[in-house]
């Protein structure tokens, strides 16, 4: 089935696309619903929109290579007896530091329990207790027991399996992998009036450049954890969605909020792997080199407060004591006891020697979820007709400024679904488009591109990382504009260029943001506001339109799409 698309014709886009093209050239693809990226958001919005047309979802890297795949702990939702709605609700409330929307944490909660049975139903596997009811562990924020989980730590990979298979089984969904969305196709006069997205432009090692147009495009590329050199994140996470979102003109929220996980293994020279915070819930407590607890003095929850507690008291702690990691003691679940619940991690640590049952595991934070992102409303509509955005890539006010455990898989679930029911509903584009881009490449030299990226990542967790300030938020500006000036200016032929612009405008605006909220608030916390102010109980809200953040007071969520 192919839907009345407009084809290249006469109005100019006045947009910057990453590539120079002419539409007429390229191959081209049709469909009803272009949903980019296969994790758990673009998978559950690809299912629903697959009800009402034809869908294509697209991975730049194999299909199960996402931040879903690497979830751990699990999935919040309100399942147990001793649980409540406003329990739930609660929890995401205080988690979220004042700037949660409370409509979408109500949608969320009040979906929670359906997006689960949606899952039962799909054949997912849920570890069980003896007698059968679903196993509920808990996380930092959570008065209750109310995580869902896989195979004790490998709860991404059961999902993402489940979905995939799901889909794949779906006549009406076509997965196209290592296809790389460059930038999003666009017609209007690019004032940000009347722009409306028509489809994509990608990039796959055997195709080519290939034109893909969609009624509507579902956004569901994940966030930017890859921004910071310390990240838990799987390297798909570059903020290509953001970016692409940018240069279309939709408008983005909040980016300064990014949480800190407080534990990432620490040990020089490996990955970052998580340690799922399910082991501090299963007990664990953080120390540090001589033994000694210190989150018990700085929060009621302890080792169980809210992540940005957590993270801070880390790097607090770890200041005073002049060491480099601090340590998660498990060993009161001995050996046995914790290869039974977290196989996945007593295997991953083995590899480096530790036994939890019997060692210290090393930690320390790392960058591990973005919160900010494009604005949407409940059902993902996007400021710019045509365009959707679900999951770690939106922005709809659900987090506040720091996100609850457990809740962005739930997240997925829940608004994935919305978007894909609304993208389906779209009614066919008549709008003309002539796409050119207008990249002037100039005489500047070529910077080694794998070298800029480090020093990026460097600066980013230097000065806009855990804790920030005014002095150093200015220095990485200065960086990024710089490295910025060599880079955007270019056209590059594959994903190691795309990927270093697309870091470069996440990385502007989620430094630009931080400089712009003077207090300190949830995941973002400034040495030269050290307090909260109530003057920054809102949104700022950016676009490449304005050069100065919209801010938006809580509540008026709907005006921002
Ligand atoms: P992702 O799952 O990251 O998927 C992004 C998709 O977009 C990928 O398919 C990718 O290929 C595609 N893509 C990106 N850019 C492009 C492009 N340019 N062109 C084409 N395709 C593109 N949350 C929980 O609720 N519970 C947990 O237990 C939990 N554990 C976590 C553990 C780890 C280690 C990490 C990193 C995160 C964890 N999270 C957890 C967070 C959660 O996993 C993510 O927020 C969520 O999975 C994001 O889903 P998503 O669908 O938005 O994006
Ligand atoms: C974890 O298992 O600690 C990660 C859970 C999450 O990020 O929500």
């Amino acid at each position: 089935m192919t839907s009345a698309l407009p084809h290249a014709s006469e109005t100019i886009s006045d947009r910057r696309y990453l590539i120079p093209f002419r539409s007429q050239l390229l191959p081209q693809i049709f469909t009803d619903v272009l949903v980019i990226g296969s994790g758990v958001a673009g998978l559950r919005a690809a299912m629903e929109a697959s009800t009402r047309g034809e869908v294509i979802v697209l991975a730049k890297g194999a299909l199960d290579r996402s931040n879903t795949a690497l979830a751990q702990g699990g999935i919040a939702a309100v399942l147990a007896a001793d649980d409540t709605r406003e329990g739930h609700i609660d929890d995401t409330l205080v988690a979220g530091a004042g700037l949660c929307e409370r409509a979408t944490v109500e949608t969320l909660v009040d979906e929670g329990a359906r997006a689960i049975d949606f899952l039962l139903a799909q054949g997912m596997r849920f570890d069980r207790e003896a007698d059968g009811a679903l196993s509920l562990t808990r996380e930092g924020g959570h008065h209750r027991r109310r995580i869902v989980h896989s195979d004790g730590d490998a709860t991404g990979t059961e999902l993402a399996r489940t979905l995939l298979a799901a889909a794949a089984a779906l006549p009406a969904i076509r997965m196209f992998e290592q296809c790389f969305a460059l930038d999003l196709l666009t017609a209007g006069q690019g004032d940000g009036g009347d722009e409306r997205v028509l489809g994509a432009i990608t990039h796959h090692p055997k195709y080519g450049l290939q034109i893909i147009w969609a009624r509507a495009v579902v956004l569901a590329t994940g966030g930017v954890g890859q921004l910071w050199r310390e990240s838990t994140n799987s390297r798909i996470a570059t903020g290509d969605g953001v970016a692409m979102a940018w240069r279309a003109g939709a408008k983005i929220v909040d980016m300064e909020f990014a949480q800190f996980h407080p534990t990432a293994l620490y040990i020089a020279g490996a990955p970052r792997s998580l340690i799922s915070e399910a082991v501090r819930g299963e007990g664990a407590k953080l120390v540090d080199r001589s033994g000694r607890r210190f989150m018990e003095s700085l929060h009621p929850l302890g080792e169980l407060a809210p992540r940005d507690i957590v993270s801070r008291g880390i790097i607090d702690h770890l200041a005073r004591v002049q060491d480099s990691c601090v340590f998660l003691d498990a060993k009161q679940m001995g050996s046995t006891g914790f290869r039974a619940r977290f196989p996945g991690l007593a295997q991953m640590l083995a590899g480096y020697d530790i036994d939890p049952g019997k060692d210290l595991i090393p930690v320390t934070p790392a960058a591990h979820y973005t919160i900010g992102g494009v604005a949407t409303d409940l059902d993902g509509r996007t400021s710019i007709a045509g365009l959707f955005a679900a999951g770690e890539v939106a922005w709809n006010g659900l987090h506040g400024a720091n996100r609850l455990a457990s809740n962005s898989l739930l997240e997925g679930l829940v608004f994935g679904r919305r978007a894909g029911a609304a993208a389906a509903s779209e009614p066919t584009a008549r709008s003309p488009a002539r796409l050119v881009s207008d990249i002037r490449p100039s005489l500047r030299a070529e910077l080694d591109l794998a070298d800029s990226r480090s020093s990026l990542t460097s600066a980013m967790w230097r000065n806009v990382g855990i804790v920030r300030s005014g002095a150093g938020l200015e220095g990485a500006l200065d960086m990024i504009e710089f490295w910025s000036r060599y880079s955007l200016d270019k056209i590059f032929d594959d994903l190691h260029g795309w990927e270093l612009q697309n870091l470069l405008v996440a990385g502007s605006l989620v430094a630009r943001a931080a400089a712009w909220r003077e207090e300190s608030r949830g995941t973002h916390t400034r040495t030269d506001f050290p307090t909260s102010s109530d003057r920054f109980l809102a949104h700022s809200v950016w676009s490449r339109h304005q050069a100065e953040p919209a801010v938006v007071a809580l509540g008026e969520v709907g005006v921002l799409a």
